[in-house]
């Protein structure tokens, strides 16, 4: 990878931003006009307006929509002629472009197989969608080994840890610290949350994100899912991943090490400097965030309460079944973060719908994306039938 240069004298590698159209992709495409770096190609689901206000806003992108289907796909394909190319494989195709950071913001699970063609073809990945790695954690390991290319975090918790385990050795560190803002529903019991509305738990009190993650966010899964994140990037056993809730969201995670040592990266809450970190890692560059003031400020911290969000604990389980349960687990609470949002199923039975299906769909080993796709679609039909049952 190209040094990076604030003279402009070198160039970092261009960009492909998959989910260009998300919370960190337009992000992502903040930091690359402000650092001008340039943007080779661009990726989403859908043929929005916004994805078309993209695509003219960087006219030498390459371009790739996923799920765009008759008029509005024909009517892409005529605005932007040779450039664009439709499919899930074609939004992949783009993540093989050589000597590229291809920062992939996608939602769900679509994003695993950009992830694993990125790290093939030896470009760095700096993946936001933290389910690549839940649903196919040793397929991505093994697709970074076999074609030399390198994962660099950009969710800020693994950002965090990422920083925090510079220069040092794995075998020093004694145990990873996760923090959680807690959602808003902090403090509140089981019996609490029975009723939540869907705007309630769309509103996070420190993070602006896309609705999924913000919904995980409130039942805890979010943390759930970070904890299978990090351990696959970071090789850390289960027993050594802890998860400790931090209102303020300024500590953004933390490394115990051997010798009763812990290092943390703080922060003011806000994306754009772990996405832009990921981009320029091992440098850095100036970013537009406030100074942090700590004076006067207090730093609190909690035990999660892991009877009134079950989903905390049904991460470290299906972390620890290995094998499929974590790529099931993620498909679950798809179709249920879904059915909420849908006014379908209630706040409660997310964590319901995830542990039935956890119980349901028989766990094996997956050897290849295919597996994953299989074993998602499988998992997605079983969170259906629960959800038709406690709906
Ligand atoms: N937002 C944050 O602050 C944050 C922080 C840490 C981690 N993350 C992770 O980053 C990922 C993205 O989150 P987000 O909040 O940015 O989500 P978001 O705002 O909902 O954006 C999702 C993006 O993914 C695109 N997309 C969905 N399905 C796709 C597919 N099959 N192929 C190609 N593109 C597809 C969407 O395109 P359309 O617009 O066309 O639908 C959109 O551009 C998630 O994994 C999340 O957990 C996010």
């Amino acid at each position: 990878m190209d040094r990076l240069s604030l003279d402009g004298a070198t160039r970092l590698n261009p960009l492909v931003v998959l989910g260009a159209t998300g919370s960190i992709g337009l992000q992502t495409l903040e930091v690359a006009d402000r650092l001008e770096i340039e943007v080779a190609a661009l990726a989403a689901n859908r043929a929005s307006d916004e994805f078309a206000e993209l695509a003219n806003r960087y006219p030498d992108a390459a371009l790739a929509v996923a799920g765009a289907t008759g008029e509005a796909r024909d009517a892409l394909a005529s605005r932007f002629g040779g450039r664009i190319d439709f499919g899930a494989d074609a939004v992949a195709a783009l993540a093989s472009r050589t000597a590229a950071t291809v920062v992939n913001g996608i939602v769900g699970a679509a994003g695993l197989l950009p992830s694993v063609v990125a790290l093939e073809a030896g470009n760095r990945l700096a993946l936001a969608n933290k389910e690549s790695l839940v649903a196919g954690g040793p397929i991505v390991i093994e697709a970074a080994r076999k074609g030399g290319g390198e994962i660099v975090p950009v969710d800020s918790e693994h950002s965090a840890l990422w920083q925090a385990l510079v220069g040092e050795r794995r075998e020093d560190v004694r145990r990873l610290i996760l923090t959680a803002s807690g959602g808003p529903f902090r403090g509140r019991g089981r019996d609490d949350l029975a009723g939540v509305t869907v705007e309630e738990a769309l509103a996070h009190p420190t993070w602006d994100m896309g609705p999924k993650i913000t919904i995980d966010s409130a039942t805890l899964m979010n943390k759930a899912l970070e904890v299978i994140e990090a351990h696959y990037l970071f090789g850390v056993d289960y027993d050594d991943i802890d998860v400790v809730v931090h209102p303020q969201s300024i500590v953004h995670s933390l490394v115990e090490y051997t010798d009763g040592s812990v290092i943390a990266q703080l922060g003011e809450p806000d994306m754009r400097v772990p996405i832009q970190y990921a981009i320029t890692y091992p440098e850095r560059a100036p970013a537009p965030v406030p100074d942090l003031a700590l004076g006067g400020r207090a730093l609190t911290f909690e035990t999660p309460d892991r009877e009134a969000f079950p989903c905390l604990e049904l991460g470290f389980e299906a972390g620890r079944r290995g094998g499929s349960a974590p790529a099931v687990l993620n498909a679950a609470d798809e179709v249920a973060v879904a059915a909420f949002l849908e006014g379908r199923i209630g706040f409660l039975d997310i964590a319901r719908v995830a542990e039935r299906t956890l119980d349901a769909v028989p766990q094996h080993d997956l050897v290849d994306v295919d597996e994953v796709v299989a074993v998602d679609g499988e998992a997605r039909d079983a969170a259906g039938r629960v959800i038709s049952a406690v709906g």
